[in-house]
């Protein structure tokens, strides 16, 4: 069993990856930042930013292994505040990287398909990162910087789906929140990604740190899906009409161009690893946590 550090652990991903991991058996410790709601695992309060006070705390606990998993991780806020987002982004990974050099642990970057242009499908590991924003940016850099770590993982996802539990939000609220308001949500139909459940996405972690996984590993879903077809199937899932979905284009955004068509991921790598994973449609995890009554 390993002494997992997750920051970001007041997050979507690092909330469900922290229990996910508690449950499985690790000793976890989870950084949070600005969150206020206790985390139903062992947590701490800190800036990554922080070089003094996050090697300090890190280095206390001495983690086997780290879920670098905090960011300023929406596009729109790394342009408003470029400064911040390099601070976070950047500066915070140096830190973390340094905390892993020094306790010798394993390292797992969570980073995009962002820190490519968005022009060409089903981009595979291989390819040379091509950003076009501040987002991007960050984190082609933030990925240089993990990947100097001797025994590390860049892991990168595109649009990891299912319901936060209380901390962070996710593409499924902000849809779910619209239509249990008996409201509408409209989506692009032009804009592509892999989804990936967060409950698949956490066992992809738990594997990859169980094998030590290095290198870059794309982590998606097997299917190259429109975020309105991404919306049909948790429409279908819940039990609303289809037509509670409406499509419109990305070219009707007012900063499309911000955004990216395509950042969908080659997933062969994932599936040659792990092919139950692999293969794990988004339909069964949205129908599952729907049937829990996650909503
Ligand atoms: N969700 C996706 O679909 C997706 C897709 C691709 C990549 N990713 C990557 O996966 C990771 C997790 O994504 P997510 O959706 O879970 O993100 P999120 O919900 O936005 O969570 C971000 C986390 O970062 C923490 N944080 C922000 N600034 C910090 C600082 N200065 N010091 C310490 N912690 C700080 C936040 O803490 P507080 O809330 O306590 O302030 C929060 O726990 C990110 O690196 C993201 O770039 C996510």
């Amino acid at each position: 069993m390993d002494r997992v550090l997750i920051t970001g652990a007041s997050g979507f991903l690092g909330s469900h990856l922290g229990v996910h991991l508690a449950n499985s058996g690790h000793e976890v410790l989870g950084f949070f930042h600005t969150n206020t709601i206790p985390l139903p695992f062992r947590s701490l309060k800190g800036d990554v930013s922080d070089r003094e006070a996050l090697l300090k705390r890190a280095e206390e606990f001495h983690p086997t292994a780290i879920v670098h998993a905090a960011a300023l991780s929406r596009v729109i806020d790394c342009e408003r505040e470029p400064e911040l987002a390099r601070r976070v982004n950047i500066l915070g990974t140096t830190n973390v990287a340094e905390v892993a050099r020094s306790c010798k642990a394993y390292l797992i970057l969570l980073s995009t398909d962002q820190v490519f242009d968005g022009h060409r499908a089903l981009r595979k590991e291989g390819e040379a990162p091509c950003p076009t924003h501040e987002y991007g940016r960050c984190k082609a850099e933030a990925e240089r910087l993990a990947m100097a770590v001797p025994d590390s993982l860049v892991l990168r996802s595109n649009n990891i789906v299912g319901r936060s539990f209380g901390w962070g939000s996710s593409f499924t609220d902000g849809i779910l929140a619209k239509l249990v308001r008996g409201e509408t949500a409209k989506l692009f139909t032009d804009q592509f990604r892999s989804p990936i459940h967060v409950k698949t996405m956490a066992e992809v972690i738990h594997r990859c740190i169980a094998e030590r996984k290095s290198g870059v590993l794309h982590a998606g879903g097997p299917e190259r899906m429109s975020r309105f077809e991404t919306g049909l199937a948790l429409a279908r899932a819940y039990g609303y009409p289809e037509s509670s979905i409406l499509s419109e284009s990305m070219t009707s955004h007012p900063q499309q161009a911000l955004l990216h068509r395509d950042g969908s991921f080659d997933t062969s790598l994932l599936r040659s690893n792990w092919a139950d994973l692999g293969s794990e449609k988004i339909a069964a995890g949205l129908q599952h946590d729907a049937l829990e009554g996650v909503r």
